[in-house]
Order: structure tokens, then C-alpha cells, then sequence
């Protein structure tokens, strides 16, 4: 990348470690469907929820610094583990030297944002991979904005692998599910609002359903973090004028294309261009 040229326009770029950023892109096309999307998922080396900050921020530098070299001016982070223990870092010590004219941003700041609204006892829950939890990224970022809230984390750290694995519908989930909602809700009867703070568990929405009271409000992440970046667009016209307008989306797997392929298309539901890429 040589900075001193202004690069061409580009994609906007979506990183997840697997498959759960789908969930995401898929409400950002919804929202913004006349931009070209790279989504990239590290299903090789998916899950992050359980790996070291040092981990997970390498992985994560290696696929921002790729989609960059693919052409995207604007990376989203459509994964709260590595928006918790990858993009301060990225956004404060790799940017500056990558390209000091891209971006990246994260999904944990706009669901903070819209919590404030929603619970009317001030006492929520946050259902996440142990990676998310242990950072304290959302009571951190939810009490910069609303101080009055209580807020309390429950790791899942089967679920990301049952998604993966297409288990959606299986008997184990509903335990694993069922076991994880109770405990969340063990430990606060007030919560009234439960963030699924991760990209992978709106996939399970169906057996979370089942489990949680109605009267608790499940806040899903894809049309916060679509609409956010519609405003970021609006805000940033530089960066709007950087991404590339043809309605197109190309995916990239670390794994064997065949087998995101199969998977991938469980959860779009419609055929899909995927190709190989590698990050190490
Ligand atoms: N979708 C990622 C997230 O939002 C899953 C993390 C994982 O790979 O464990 O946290």
C-alpha cells in the first residue's frame, strides 16, 4: 500500500471469525444494498471467544491488513471479540502506519448506544463469548453513556461452536441455550433488556425465544450496527465517496470454500461467490 497515491475506491470490508458476521452483513445490505461488500470470515481458525487478547488482536490485524490490501477503504468489525480486544489497538497503534485515511469500527459502541432507550428498569444483560465478557467492553462502553445502568455478562462459550457446526436445531443446544439464558438471569431478577453481544447468536434467536421471559427485550445486533454505519456515511462523505457502489459481495473463507460454501448458504439462503484466502 503506498500511501502517498490516493487509492482507488473500494469495497467496504466485514471481518468475523467465522460465520456469524452473515448476521450483520446481511441487515447492512438490506440498509445500504448499492455498496460492494468483501466479507471475511477466519473459519479456519474460528472460534476467537476463547483466546488470548494478544491472539485475537493478531488475527484480527492480519484480516483488517488483507481486506485493506483487497481495496477496502472502511473495515467493520462485525464481531464483538475482536471489537473488544482488537480495535482500540488497531485504531490507536496500526492505522496511523497502515493508511491513516482508512477506518475501522466496531459493533459494541452502536449497541451501547441504543440501550439507554430500551430498559426501563436500568438493569440489563449481556449473553457473550467468554472473550467479551471478561474485557468489560459493554458495561465500559455502556457506562460512558448511561452511568445508571447495571449491567451483567454471561459467557456462552458453546454457542459460537454450535453455530458453527450448523447444531442450530439440535437437542444439546436447547441445554446448552436454556443454561446459559438461567444463569444470566439468575443473577439479576430486574434485567429487563438482554444484548446478544455476538455476531454468531441471532442464528440461535429461535431457541433464545424459548427460553427468555417475554417480558425481557432481546436486542440483536445487524440493524443497530447497519443503521450506525448508514450515519457514518452520511457524516464521513470522504469515505462515502471511497466505497464502491455496484451492489456486489464477494465472500472469503480461510477454510475450504466448499465448506463455507455449504454452510454460509444454510444461513443466506441464496448461492454465493466465495474464494479461498489466507492470512498467515
Ligand atoms: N461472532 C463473534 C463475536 O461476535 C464470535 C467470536 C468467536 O469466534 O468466538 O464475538
Amino acid at each position: 500500500m503506498n500511501p502517498t497515491l490516493p487509492a482507488a475506491p473500494g469495497p467496504i470490508g466485514v471481518f468475523d471469525s467465522g460465520y456469524g458476521g452473515l448476521t450483520i452483513l446481511g441487515k447492512m445490505r438490506e440498509a445500504l444494498p448499492q455498496y460492494d461488500y468483501i466479507y471475511l470470515g477466519d473459519n479456519a481458525r474460528t472460534p476467537y471467544g476463547t483466546r488470548s487478547f494478544e491472539v485475537v488482536y493478531q488475527f484480527t490485524l492480519q484480516a483488517v491488513t488483507k481486506l485493506f490490501a483487497m481495496g477496502c477503504h472502511l473495515v467493520i468489525l462485525a464481531c464483538n471479540t475482536a471489537s473488544a480486544k482488537a480495535l482500540r489497538s488497531i485504531q490507536i497503534n496500526d492505522l496511523p502506519h497502515l493508511d491513516p485515511s482508512r477506518r475501522v469500527l466496531g459493533v459494541i459502541r452502536p449497541t451501547a448506544e441504543c440501550i439507554g432507550p430500551l430498559t426501563r428498569t436500568r438493569h440489563i444483560g449481556v449473553l457473550a463469548t467468554a472473550g467479551t465478557i471478561k474485557s468489560g467492553s459493554y458495561p465500559m462502553e455502556i457506562h460512558k453513556l448511561y452511568p445508571d445502568i447495571t449491567v451483567h455478562g454471561e459467557a456462552c462459550p458453546l454457542w459460537v461452536p454450535l453455530v458453527e457446526n450448523n447444531e442450530l436445531m439440535s437437542l444439546g443446544t436447547d441445554y446448552f441455550v436454556r443454561q446459559h439464558v438461567n444463569r444470566l438471569l439468575e443473577q439479576d431478577a430486574r434485567i429487563d433488556t438482554v444484548i446478544l453481544g455476538c455476531t454468531h447468536y441471532p442464528l440461535l434467536l429461535p431457541k433464545i425465544e424459548q427460553y427468555m421471559p417475554k417480558r425481557i427485550t432481546i436486542v440483536t445486533q445487524g440493524e443497530l450496527v447497519a443503521a450506525s454505519l448508514e450515519d457514518y456515511l452520511r457524516r464521513h462523505p470522504e469515505m462515502d465517496a471511497a466505497c464502491t457502489r455496484g451492489g456486489q459481495c464477494l465472500y472469503c473463507t480461510t477454510e475450504a470454500v466448499e465448506k463455507f460454501t455449504e454452510s454460509a448458504s444454510v444461513f443466506l439462503k441464496q448461492a454465493i461467490d466465495v474464494r479461498h484466502i489466507s492470512l498467515e
